[in-house]
């Protein structure tokens, strides 16, 4: 096997290039619009189109779907009445030739925000095609692809080209559930510029619905003139014997093509277009348009290819395409030594809103689910939304808490607008333990950033059975965003099991841990709800003090769980933390009242304080283990039988990295601690062949009281793989901790190890893990890329919001500076975009330098230090009447 070389970037906005690509088949590549047009792309042209799971234009794919041509985008080429060749590289003669010592064709991707373009040269017949997709950024919900097609012999060449793209033109659901049934509702059409079909009916046997929805293919060439004719039925375009790699109608040039004007019922259809004949001379180029598109509603089909189907309107949408995604990126940008890393960075940063588009479903590797995304995945691509784009995401999450249930659990799938949740994925009721802890760390940022308080005195209703919660009076309920906070964290609270951590319940983090609900304890999320209660603290104390407000009103029913306030308590008791909860949940269960009581800040705060303190004590009491071998971690977790997960055992030690994660993160673990931590890291989870901190050792047992995830190999997913959104978190904690060093090389693996391209196989971005193989796994869509650029941002170039004002603490490292000592960051803070250069003269490590002075626009400005960090008051930048600041950071 070839050995494939490294993508390089060719441009500065991410832009990539990738030489013999088509040796690699599991490849995929996204093309989107914000509204909601969803394609995935191959080297070969393969991956589907959609705006949903129930409207697919093209076959839906799953990995293993990749690389058959039934769901690929085709352009053939009759080439001098003999030779039939796939511009695409989608031809059994193609296929035969890969595994050839002497390989006829060469091809080559150049990629970028967010387009596709590949290159295919074949030596022996001398012709070379480079077909360009992408989605334009407007409101149509349409792909493009212009098909580029040269001759690059001496000699004439004549070419009979025909466009074929297979239309599904119906739901997911119908891959299995009445596949040929579906089809005889398939009403096509010919039209002037394609094919166009409109099912009768949208098939669901719980109630057919009258369809409106069409699918198209359309095309013209480079000066926008329409196709020759159509072989719109699958059947007759592949002819009897044919398939779609060897189809009848292009390899013996049938010319029995239907005109403009016609109607076919119940087939298959394919949106084959013929083209006329045409020759080219030495060295001479031609090109096609084609569009597929998916229309809500009936509209004229003719007007949408006039509007892109020719050279110069191709190239246009293309230009605004570019524009738009740079634009939108241009937010946070990163200049360091590593100027390939910024790059990638780039790639990172566009996934979050790639996540926001396609949800947690619509890309081959993510074949579950019916669209939308996951609770807790919401909260945290917010993270990364909120240094993008922060107007909107206050919204955004003010509608996310009316997701929040009373008993402390949310809604699990959210909708696409705003504020629209679902109950459960599949019906199938289920609580994971951690989606309590991620709206306060998400809002924490928020508030941070903005300084805005007063976000949490700002009322919510709570989710109940598909709507919102009403009181015994049959009046919606509201209460605050610090209720909600109260509500998802105290309920946990009291949630324990026999060691005293939170019950794990259906899972938490981790998908994989769901077979332990009755015993199972989530040790390492009963550490982050410990830091929450702390630093939920923190902010009603500056509420307090910047507001001036000494009271709140609460819901009574909580007064049960704020315990400490006159009464005795004793957190040490499991019992007694499970008969406060009883007490709270059949109090709960008649109904909520709707009354509300006043509660001081002072008291809240306090209860908070001893709540939050009395978890850290009980993790260094009780879960800070130490092996024969004399290592030290943290225990993360207990099984259904209630046995302690980590440490030693007789098939060799046990730890997982989400055991250590949140308390170095939450700031119960001491420098000592984390050091052990770091040496306990490095000794059982360290692999570079896989990227870097796996999420686990090698348990070698099935652990049926434990979770699904003991099914899975080991190095695979959440059995042991190096799971970027876990690592980079580790990374993250690490960072906030103060060991740079250590975070550093966390994110360093995972980078140096996708940008591996012969082993990783993985694009520019992070992938959601990395396999056992070394493959980059589930690429685009994962949280791994909010928390990512957060770390990059916020601790990395140390730029970031407390309570309003701006942060200035950056932990580069001295590799991270140019020869000139150099390194900048571009990012929003108060609306306005930071450019923030770091002069590290005497290129020092990150121990040895602090800010020593600031200037903004020119001018030094006064700050206040705190430890390392630099305070620089929020109305320095807020006032300025600048749109676009410059800020110069001396570093010594
Ligand atoms: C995925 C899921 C996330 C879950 C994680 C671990 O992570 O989206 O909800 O917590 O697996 O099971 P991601 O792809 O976001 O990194």
């Amino acid at each position: 096997m070839r050995k494939l070389d490294k993508w390089k970037f060719i441009g500065d906005n991410g832009e990539f290039k990738v030489e013999n690509i088509d040796q690699s088949t599991y490849l995929y590549f996204p093309l989107a619009n914000e509204a909601e047009m969803m394609s995935a792309i191959t080297p070969r042209l393969h991956g589907d189109i959609k705006t949903g799971q129930n409207t697919f234009a093209m076959r839906p794919v799953s990995l293993e779907d990749l690389h058959n041509t039934k769901s690929a985008r085709n352009f053939w080429l009759k080439i001098n009445d003999q030779h039939v060749w796939s511009a695409a590289g989608n031809s059994a003669a193609q296929f035969s030739n890969q595994f050839s010592d002497e390989a006829e064709e060469d091809v080559e991707l150049e990629a970028g925000l967010l387009w596709h373009k590949i290159t295919r040269s074949n030596s022996k017949l001398n012709v070379q095609s480079e077909i360009t997709n992408f989605v334009p950024t407007n409101s149509d919900t349409v792909e493009l692809m212009r098909v580029k097609i040269k001759n690059t012999g001496a000699e004439e060449l004549k070419i009979e080209p025909t466009a074929a793209v297979p239309i599904y033109g119906r739901s997911a659901d119908n891959l299995r559930d009445h596949r040929h049934v579906t089809s005889l509702l398939h009403r096509t059409k010919t039209i002037e510029s394609g094919v166009v079909v409109k099912p009768t009916l949208s098939f669901d046997e719980r109630g057919h619905k009258q369809n409106e929805v069409s699918y198209a293919v359309l095309g013209g060439d480079e000066n926008g003139k329409a196709p020759a004719g159509f072989f719109p039925v699958l059947e007759d375009y592949i002819g009897d014997g044919g398939n779609l790699e060897w189809p009848e109608a292009v390899v013996k040039s049938l010319d029995n093509y239907l005109a403009a004007g016609e109607e076919i019922d119940g087939y298959e259809t394919v949106g084959a277009l013929r083209f006329d004949e045409v020759t080219l001379k030495a060295g001479e180029e031609i090109s096609y348009v084609l569009a597929v598109a998916i229309a809500e509603e009936d509209i004229d089909f003719d007007q949408l290819a006039a509007k892109y189907c020719s050279g110069d309107k191709f190239e246009k949408y293309l230009t605004e395409n570019r524009d738009y995604w740079q634009q939108k990126l241009a937010v946070v940008d990163f200049d360091s030594a590593d100027q390939e890393f910024d790059q990638w960075m780039k790639w990172v940063t566009l996934q979050p809103i790639l996540r926001r588009i396609y949800g947690c479903s619509f890309l081959p590797s993510h074949d579950y689910g019916r669209g939308g995304r996951g609770w807790r995945d919401l909260w945290q691509d917010c993270l990364a939304l909120l240094l993008m784009e922060p107007e909107p995401v206050s919204d955004l999450l003010y509608n996310n808490f009316s997701g929040v249930r009373i008993d402390g659990s949310n809604a699990t799938i959210i909708g696409s607008e705003p504020g629209e949740f679902k109950a459960d994925r599949n019906d199938i009721k289920r609580v994971w333990m951690d989606h309590g802890a991620w709206p306060l760390l998400t809002t924490k940022l928020y508030i941070d950033q903005s300084g805005d308080l007063e976000f949490l005195l700002k009322e919510q209703s709570y989710f109940e059975a598909g709507s919102e919660l009403k009181d015994k009076n049959d009046e919606i309920y509201q209460g605050s965003v610090i209720e909600h906070f109260l509500v998802q964290h105290l309920t946990h609270f009291f949630d324990v099991g026999e060691h005293n951590n939170f019950l794990l319940k259906n899972g938490d983090w981790n998908d994989g841990l769901d077979m332990a609900e009755n015993k199972g304890e989530s040790v390492a999320f009963t550490a982050l709800y410990g830091s929450n209660l702390l630093e939920l603290a923190e902010l009603l104390k500056a509420l307090a003090a910047e507001k001036s407000i000494e009271k709140i009103d609460l819901a009574e029913e909580l007064s049960i769980l704020l315990d400490t306030i006159e009464r005795d308590f004793n957190y040490q008791s499991v019992d007694y933390k499970r008969e406060v909860l009883s007490d709270y949940r059949r109090t709960c269960k008649q109904g909520i009242s709707g009354r509300k009581i006043e509660i001081t800040l002072t008291d809240l705060i306090s209860d908070l304080e001893s709540k939050g303190q009395s978890i850290f004590d009980h993790l260094n009491k009780n879960e800070w283990i130490e092996t024969e071998a004399g290592d030290k971690f943290y225990n993360g977790y207990y099984d259904d039988d209630g046995q302690r997960l980590e440490g030693d055992h007789p098939k060799g030690v046990r730890m997982t990295l989400t055991g250590q994660v949140f308390p170095v993160m939450a700031g119960a673990a001491d420098e000592d601690q984390i050091q052990q931590v770091v040496d306990s890291a490095d000794k059982y989870l360290k692999d570079l062949s896989v990227g870097g901190y796996r999420l686990n050792t090698d348990f070698k047992e099935l652990k049926t009281n434990l979770g699904r995830l003991f099914g899975f190999a080991y190095g695979h997913k959440e059995n042991g793989a190096m799971f970027s959104h876990m690592a980079v978190m580790y990374s993250n904690a690490l960072y906030k901790q103060g060991f740079a060093e250590a975070g550093h090389k966390v994110i360093d693996y995972i980078y140096q190890h996708c940008r591996d391209f012969d082993t990783s196989r993985t694009y520019p971005g992070i992938p959601e893990y990395i396999n056992q193989r070394g493959r980059g796994m589930y690429p685009y869509l994962t949280g791994s890329a909010s928390w990512l650029l957060l770390t990059v941002v916020t601790q990395i170039f140390g730029v970031r919001g407390e309570l309003g004002n701006l942060i200035i603490d950056p932990k580069l490292l001295k590799s991270h500076f140019d020869d000139q000592g150099e390194a900048a960051v571009k990012t929003i803070f108060a609306d306005k975009l930071l450019n923030i250069t770091y002069l590290n003269t005497n290129q020092l490590e990150a121990a040895e330098y602090q800010v020593q002075e600031v200037k903004i626009n020119g001018q030094a400005v006064g700050f206040e230090n705190k430890s390392r960090a630099a305070v620089i008051e929020r109305s320095l930048i807020a006032d300025s009447g600048e749109e676009e600041l410059k800020i110069e950071v001396v570093l010594s």
